[in-house]
């Protein structure tokens, strides 16, 4: 017999699309599948019925002009988000055209205005997590390309509100410390049009990286470019999990906040920023 995933495979092409509506994702026969569950619900094996939805290969301009216009309605992690599976919903219809966009929203300002989590990188994070059978490769060589990157890289193709001329390294995937280093580069204000403009470019670049990430894994050729940096996980070899103190958890890079360790810690070098 042929399995669902066996027929999907049959028409991975764009001829195949206009099937794709029936045979992806129906919350009924996922229902069904999953055993009662609840239609996408974890079952006891780990397994979620009918998830993630089937990639298919997008352009990357394409979803980064998207992303910047989302950008515009409805703030980065929606942005990101609606720029990738946006992008699917317009070529291949449902499910992807089912989906809520705008529970993103929530997202602007590192969710809900709380500077955590840059949206850009939260909405660039869960379309990996909804399109990938494996996103956690994409979101940790997204979040150091992030981190070690002079962004914005891309630039809109409609005139922008403003053209934006500073790029700066994040050091962090965090809102705050993203936006305050930009700003202080830039010498704007945090509630400034060039902020808002900076962060719709951003949000592009991001989208944009994703779906490079996305592309490379659906032809098999994915390879992380930007592994843990060499003293984040010296740090983590003694703090984190199966480390001599295992006291704490993360990948994001340590020395933005501990820039000044006590005069008991052990002596390790440390990169200035
Ligand atoms: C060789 C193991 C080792 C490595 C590597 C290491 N630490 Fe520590 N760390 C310790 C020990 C042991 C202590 C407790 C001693 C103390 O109180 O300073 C500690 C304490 C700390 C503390 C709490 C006390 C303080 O000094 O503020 C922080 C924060 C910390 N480490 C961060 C880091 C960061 C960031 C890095 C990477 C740059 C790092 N550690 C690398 C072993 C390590
Ligand atoms: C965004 C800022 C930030 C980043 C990035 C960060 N930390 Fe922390 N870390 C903190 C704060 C805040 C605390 C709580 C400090 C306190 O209350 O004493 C803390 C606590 C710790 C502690 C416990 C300190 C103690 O007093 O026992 C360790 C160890 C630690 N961090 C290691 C790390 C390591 C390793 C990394 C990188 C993988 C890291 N941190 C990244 C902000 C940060």
């Amino acid at each position: 017999m042929t399995t669902r995933r066996e027929a999907l495979g049959l028409f991975g092409t764009a001829a195949g699309a206009a099937f794709l509506g029936s045979l992806l994702p129906d919350p009924a026969a996922a229902e069904q599948a999953g055993g009662g569950l609840t239609a996408y619900g974890v079952a006891p094996d780990g397994k979620v019925a009918g998830f993630p939805w089937r990639y298919m290969k997008l352009d990357a301009d394409a979803v980064a002009e998207r992303a910047y216009k989302g950008f515009l309605s409805g703030h980065c992690m929606y942005g990101s988000f609606f720029g990738i599976v946006g992008e699917l919903a317009e070529k291949y219809g449902a499910p992807y055209n089912n989906f809520p966009f705008a529970m993103m929203k929530i997202g602007a300002g590192g969710m809900a205005d709380w500077a955590t989590l840059c949206g850009a990188l939260n909405g660039s994070a869960l379309a990996a997590s909804l399109l990938s059978n494996d996103p956690k490769p994409i979101a940790d060589d997204l979040f150091n390309w992030y981190q070690s990157e002079p962004l914005p890289s891309y630039h809109p193709k409609q005139t922008p509100r403003v053209e934006i001329t500073t790029k700066s390294v994040a050091h962090s995937p965090l809102c705050h410390a993203s936006v305050a280093r930009w700003c202080e580069k830039a010498n704007v204000k945090s509630f400034s049009t060039e902020r808002d403009e900076r962060c719709a470019w951003l949000t592009a670049s991001c989208a944009k990286k994703t779906v490079e990430l996305l592309n490379a894994q659906a032809d098999g050729a994915f390879k992380a470019a930007y592994p843990v940096p060499k003293e984040v996980q010296e740090c983590r070899s003694c703090h984190d999990k199966g480390g001599e103190l295992e006291d704490t958890r993360g990948k994001m890079d340590c020395a933005p906040c501990h820039f000044n360790l006590g005069t008991k810690h052990p002596i390790i070098e440390r990169k200035k920023i």
